[in-house]
C-alpha cells in the first residue's frame, strides 16, 4: 500500500522531500502536487521506472509523458536544439503551467517519450514539486496521477482512490492550485500550436509567442498532433451531459425526471436558483478560477453519488474558460444540448445508449 506523507505546500519539510526523492532515485514512483494537478513521477532517464507509471495508470504505451524540471538550467539535460529566443522567453514564463514540446535528447527514456523524437517539458510552479525534483537530482517524468481516462487528481485523496495500491509514495500537499492540466504547445512556424489548452491562456500565448493556432483533434493528416488527443479523457463512469444554458438544465432535468431518471445539476451558485433535483456546486460563478479548481473533484463526486445522470453547465470560453470547456466537452462527448429544443433528442440518445448497456 502507498505511503502517504503530508507536506506543507508552501514550505515542504526537508526530510519528507528527501525520503520521496530517495524513492525516485532508486527507480520508484512518487505522486506529488503541482500547481495544475497531481502528477505521478519517475526518473525520466530510466525505462524501468517510467514503465511503472504506465503500468500503474493503465496508460497506452504510445501516449508520452511530460518531463518536469526544477529550473530552466536543466533544459539541456532533456532537450536539444532549443532556439536562444525560445529559451529566453521560457526563462520569463517558467515556472508555470506551460509545457513545450521540443526535440529530445537520447538520454530521456524512450518509454517516457513513447518512442517519439520529441519531449514535452515544463518547470512546475509548486514548492513541493520543485523541492522534490531538485532533491532527486534528475528531471521527473510525470503524467497526471489518475487511472487513465479518469478525471485528473486535484487532491491526494483522488490519487489514493485511483492508484493507492500501485505506487510507492504520495506527497499530500493539499489542493492543486489551478485544477486543470498545463497548456501544451509546440513551436510552429513563427508562433506556436496549442496541443492542449490550459491555465496558460490563448491571450497570454499570443502575447508572448505571436501566432497561436489551436490544434484540432481530427487532424487532416489522420494522425492527431498530440497522442493524448485520441484517448477518452476526464470521463466519469456515469453519463454526463453538457447544457448550454440554465434553461437547458431545467428542460433536461424535467425530461429526465419524466423518464424516471434522477439527474444532478453541476453548476455555480448563481445558476442554482429555481433548479429542481440535486445540485453540485462548482463555486460562485463570479470567479472562473474557482470553477477550474472544483471541476474534477465535482465530476469524481458525481460519479460516486446516487444520481443517474449529471448535467453540467457551459461556461464562457474566455481565459481559463477555454480550457474548462475543452475538458467538459471531452467528458460529455456528443451528449450536448445547446438549446432547450435539443433536449428531447438528447434524452432519446441517452435512453438508447442506456438500453444498449443493459
Ligand atoms: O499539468 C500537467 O501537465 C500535468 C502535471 C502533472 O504536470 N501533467 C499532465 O500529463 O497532464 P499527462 O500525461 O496527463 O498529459 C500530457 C499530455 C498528453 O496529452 C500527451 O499526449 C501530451 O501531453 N504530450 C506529451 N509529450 C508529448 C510530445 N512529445 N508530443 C506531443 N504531445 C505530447
Ligand atoms: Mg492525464
Amino acid at each position: 500500500m502507498v505511503k502517504v506523507l503530508k507536506v506543507n505546500p508552501i514550505r515542504p519539510e526537508a526530510e519528507r522531500i528527501a525520503l520521496a526523492a530517495r524513492v525516485l532515485k532508486s527507480g520508484g514512483t512518487v505522486a506529488f502536487p503541482t500547481e495544475t494537478v497531481y502528477g505521478l513521477g519517475a526518473n525520466c532517464f530510466s525505462d524501468s521506472a517510467c514503465s511503472k507509471i504506465f503500468a500503474a495508470k493503465g496508460r497506452q504505451p504510445d501516449n508520452p509523458l511530460i518531463v518536469h524540471l526544477s529550473t530552466i538550467k536543466e533544459l539541456p539535460m532533456v532537450a536539444r536544439e532549443v532556439p536562444t529566443s525560445l529559451e529566453e522567453l521560457l526563462k520569463r514564463l517558467w515556472p508555470g503551467p506551460l509545457s513545450v514540446v521540443l526535440p529530445k535528447r537520447d538520454e530521456v527514456s524512450q518509454v517516457a517519450s513513447a518512442g517519439l523524437p520529441t519531449v514535452a517539458v515544463r518547470v512546475p510552479a509548486h514548492p513541493v514539486a520543485l523541492a522534490l525534483i531538485r532533491e532527486a537530482g534528475v528531471p521527473v517524468a510525470a503524467p497526471s496521477a489518475n487511472t487513465s481516462t479518469r478525471p485528473s487528481p486535484t487532491r491526494a485523496s483522488h490519487v489514493i482512490d485511483d492508484l493507492g495500491a500501485k505506487i510507492d509514495i504520495v506527497l499530500d500537499g493539499g489542493e492543486a492550485f489551478f485544477g486543470i492540466e498545463s497548456t501544451v504547445i509546440r513551436p510552429s512556424g513563427s508562433g506556436v500550436e496549442v496541443l492542449r489548452p490550459g491555465p496558460f491562456t490563448l491571450d497570454e500565448l499570443r502575447k508572448h509567442f505571436g501566432t497561436t493556432i489551436v490544434a484540432e483533434s481530427n487532424h487532416p493528416s489522420g494522425a492527431p498532433p498530440s497522442p493524448g488527443m485520441k484517448y477518452l479523457h476526464y470521463s466519469p463512469k456515469k453519463p454526463l451531459v453538457l447544457a448550454g444554458s440554465v434553461e437547458c438544465i431545467k428542460a433536461l432535468n424535467a425530461e429526465l425526471t419524466k423518464r424516471g431518471l434522477i439527474s444532478e445539476a453541476i453548476c455555480t451558485s448563481d445558476q442554482v436558483q429555481g433548479l429542481a433535483g440535486p445540485t453540485r456546486l462548482l463555486g460562485s460563478g463570479k470567479d472562473i478560477y474557482e470553477v477550474a479548481k472544483n471541476l474534477y473533484s465535482a465530476i469524481r463526486d458525481f460519479d460516486q453519488g446516487s444520481s443517474d445522470i449529471g448535467i453540467i453547465s457551459a461556461f464562457p470560453e474566455e481565459g481559463i474558460g477555454f480550457a474548462i470547456m475543452n475538458r467538459i466537452r471531452r467528458a460529455c462527448g456528443d451528449r450536448i444540448a445547446e438549446h432547450p429544443d435539443q433536449v428531447k433528442k438528447l434524452c432519446d440518445l441517452l435512453d438508447s445508449s442506456r438500453r444498449g448497456s443493459l
